[in-house]
């Protein structure tokens, strides 16, 4: 029997990435999965993972272990959110609605991407715990605040801005495939100027031309006096960018290269993570995404100094192979091997893990 046929029931996410992609047409798969030019950040984001190794304690009493934490005020269960990502369709036709759902089931953060399949509005009505939104400055501030009202009215309880997508990158794949997407029924009524009123002359015709190349970091002051909402700078990968985004008030902070679908290359987040959890300093929290795939995964991004990690391209796994159980079953694929590693590992809680618990360089180097 063939290695696929087997694994029905992944029991990893890599397994859950090898039945998804023998389910999904090629182009989707590719748009998915895929990244910016020679995909040497997605590789990179990934391996870097696997070059730190954990340095486990003994006979510490870890029978009892508590995974949960706080992230912005509110209480997940394990340390996990699912990245902003658009287009949940390409994976599962019930898209945004069953991310949410498994969202709700294990009680971890979503990020609900502006450029979501399904409207934020419906999305909104089905999560029946808190949940968060991604947008973009945009080049018009009206329809920043818009977006922004939107989602305060809707009852999402933070705001994450993503700083590192406002030029178009090469995503190689998807111009070979000739992909193409259409906009997100968000953006519905914006695009054809029905219930918005561009403030400048140039009224956007595309989402990708509405994003502000232009915009500096003293727009989260900006928007934070149009809004309540707690701001999240998305795509922080250098110190210098960390001590901006904390001098100009945003309340998080989250480590990422776009799962490389941006800049290409760049180093990997759990690389930059030291630097950005150094210079915050405990000003702002601090979440990473980028290849995260197994519970050590997590371990080391918190021993790095991460309050939490998000996932991305694994939402589209779960959903494409069995929709909200799909994504929820994944999800609890991440959170068994979380506890079982911070067990073994000598953790009974996130605050007890800490830089002592990885090391990169051999014990022998130097010493033989
Ligand atoms: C199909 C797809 C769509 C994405 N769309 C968005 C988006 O709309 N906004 C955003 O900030 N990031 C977007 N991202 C990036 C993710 O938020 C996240 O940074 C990245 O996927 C994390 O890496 P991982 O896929 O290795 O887990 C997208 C990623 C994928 C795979």
């Amino acid at each position: 029997m063939e290695y696929d046929e087997k694994v029905k029931q992944p029991i990893n996410l890599f397994e859950y990435e090898r039945l998804a992609k023998s389910l999904m047409p090629e182009t989707e798969w590719d748009f998915v999965e895929g990244g910016a030019t020679d995909e040497i950040t997605i590789n990179r984001t990934r391996q870097a993972f696997d070059s730190i190794m954990l340095r486990p304690r003994m006979l510490v009493d870890v029978d009892q272990r508590d995974m949960s934490t706080n992230v912005l005020g509110q209480r997940i269960d394990f340390p996990v959110m699912l990245s902003p990502a658009g287009h949940h369709i390409r994976a599962h036709p019930d898209a945004e609605i069953a991310t949410v759902k498994a969202a709700n089931a294990m009680n971890v953060g979503m990020i609900l991407s502006s450029g979501s399949s399904v409207v934020m509005e419906d999305v909104a009505r089905a999560a029946t715990r808190r949940i968060w939104f991604q947008q973009y400055f945009y080049r018009d501030r009206a329809v920043t605040e818009l977006m922004a009202h939107r989602a305060e009215d809707l009852g999402f309880s933070a705001l994450c801005i993503t700083l590192d997508a406002s030029i178009r990158s090469k995503r190689e794949r998807n111009l070979r495939n000739d992909y193409a997407i259409p906009p997100s029924p968000n953006y519905e009524g914006i695009l054809n100027g029905e219930n918005f009123n561009p403030s400048s002359d140039d009224a956007p015709l595309n989402v990708s031309g509405m994003v502000s190349p232009k915009v500096t970091w003293d727009e989260f002051e900006w928007l934070a006096s149009k809004t309540d909402l707690p701001l999240i700078a998305k795509g922080v990968m250098t110190a210098e960018d960390a001590k901006l985004a904390v001098d100009h008030g945003v309340s998080a902070i989250i480590v990422s290269n776009h799962g490389g679908r941006s800049l290409d290359p760049t180093f990997a987040t759990i690389e930059v993570l030291p630097e950005v959890a150094e210079t915050v300093n405990g000003q702002a929290e601090i979440y990473l995404d980028g290849g995260i795939r197994r519970g050590t995964d997590i371990v080391k991004a918190i021993a790095l100094g991460a309050n939490a990690v998000l996932i991305g391209r694994p939402i589209f796994w779960g959903l494409a192979v069995n929709g909200a159980e799909g994504l929820r079953h994944l999800l609890e694929l991440l959170r068994e091997e979380f506890d079982s590693s911070m067990g073994l590992c000598g953790n009974t809680d996130i605050s007890s893990i800490d830089r002592s618990l990885v090391g990169r360089t051999s014990p022998l180097a130097g010493r033989i």
